[in-house]
């Protein structure tokens, strides 16, 4: 049964989740639970496959599931490891996305999936729009922009959501590293050149969620495509670890670094197998007015996960 029949017989809406436990399909077990029945699954879930490796387990789990919306939160995320494993990224990120849009419109249902501002080649200091050229630096770049044409090409009920900086309360994220760090270390030195905007999670989750709501009602060809999606605003790693110390300073006076005893260095003083983007800004506008949204600023985000760790 198709998107449009669920929606004219009111019937509940199945949604088939890949890559439950990673940062954005956590909080999407959370977000879509009142959307209907969600088939969740990961690499190793046995009653389904859930191994985005397994291209023909996969495409089987669509045909047995015949799901309404089909969420992809899995993918090869390791940017550094991606550089010496392309066959295996590709897989992931752009084989396995095809397979999904393959059986998705064969049963008429929508494909939700995430890409990255690694799309891009991180030049200049504007905040880049949908329709702007890319130019990946990188094999994770390069197989996610892969991904998203697989996609376009084979599924016209389609989102795709370009996030970036993605951080989520629960498993390891930066500001938790800075936090150690900050403790362990005298001196610490952070990247102040490249600009982007910590994007929770749970309002990936959350804006998903919503986004299906609508789509699922409205009118498919005009809401399908892809949509940039982060939290408001701007900041550096360098920044983004002041801000996270002098939280933590005021939750914890001990802390041995204060926010401004960290000190600015460029991209070059940490060389990475991976060329990381200097600009990966990314311009909500076309989210936010399609859907009806308003993207919050980033440190609200921020302050909440940590509230919640420290
Ligand atoms: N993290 C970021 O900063 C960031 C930035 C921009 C875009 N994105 C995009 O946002 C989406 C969600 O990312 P995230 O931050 O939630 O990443 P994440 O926490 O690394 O989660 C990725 C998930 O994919 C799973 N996975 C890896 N190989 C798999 C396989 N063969 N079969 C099935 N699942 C597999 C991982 O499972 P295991 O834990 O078992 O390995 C993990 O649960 C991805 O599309 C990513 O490209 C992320």
């Amino acid at each position: 049964m198709g998107t449009k029949a669920v929606r004219l017989s009111g019937a509940k809406l199945k949604i088939l989740l890949l890559g439950k436990n990673g940062q954005v399909g956590w909080e999407l077990q959370r977000s879509l639970a009142p959307l209907g029945e969600v088939i969740a699954l990961d690499r190793h879930s046995t009653e389904h496959c859930g191994d985005l490796s397994n291209l023909i387990g996969l495409a089987q789990t669509v045909r047995d599931v015949r799901p309404d919306v089909i969420v992809n939160a899995a993918a090869h995320t390791a940017v550094d490891k991606a550089e010496s494993e392309t066959e295996l990224a590709r897989t992931l990120n752009a084989l396995a996305p095809e397979v999904l849009a393959t059986e998705a419109a064969k049963l008429g249902a929508w494909l939700v999936h995430y890409s990255t501002d690694y799309v891009f080649d991180g030049s200049g200091d504007e905040p880049w729009v949908e329709t702007d050229a890319t130019g990946p630096l990188s094999v994770y770049g390069a197989t996610k922009l892969e991904g998203e044409a697989l996609i376009a090409q084979h599924c016209p009920r389609h989102l795709v959501f370009r996030t970036s900086w993605v951080y989520a309360a629960r498993g390891g994220n930066f500001a938790k590293t800075m936090l150690r760090l900050g403790q362990e270390r005298d001196k610490l030195t952070v990247i102040n050149d490249q600009f982007g905007a910590p994007t929770g999670a749970d309002l990936i989750a959350d804006i998903t969620a919503h986004a299906i709501r609508q789509v699922i009602r409205g009118d498919a060809a005009a809401l399908a495509g892809i949509y940039h999606l982060v939290a408001s605003g701007e900041t550096t790693w360098f920044d983004y670890a002041k801000h996270v110390l002098a939280q933590a300073e005021r939750a914890q006076p001990a802390i041995k670094i204060k926010a401004t005893q960290i000190d600015p260095v460029p991209t070059s003083a940490f060389p990475t197998p991976t060329k990381r983007p200097h600009n990966s800004r990314l311009a909500t506008d076309k989210l936010q007015r399609t859907f009806g949204l308003t993207l919050p600023p980033w440190q609200n985000g921020v302050n909440r996960m940590l509230a919640e760790i420290l």
